[in-house]
């Protein structure tokens, strides 16, 4: 066992998987995907456009009765 304090990951209801990064993401063709970030949110809804990170698609929208499209509570 590490001398590290284990390193957290939280999952967030209907949203991404929080890592503490630095992180190396491996796909499973085996490509990899990097970020530095001190907290990485990672895709797990698969709707996202930079997967494997998460880029807020999982938040459902919804079009006001002004025709203006708001991000829905989860
Ligand atoms: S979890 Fe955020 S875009 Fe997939």
């Amino acid at each position: 066992m590490s001398d590290q304090p284990p390193r957290l990951v939280r999952v967030v209801p209907g949203g991404p998987v929080m890592v503490e990064g630095p992180v190396c993401i491996e796909l499973p063709d085996g490509s990899t995907v990097e970020s530095d970030r001190f907290m990485v949110a990672v895709c797990a809804c698969r709707r996202s456009k930079a997967y494997p990170l998460c880029d807020t698609s999982h938040r459902r929208r919804v079009r006001t009765d002004q025709g203006s499209v708001q991000s829905a509570s989860q």
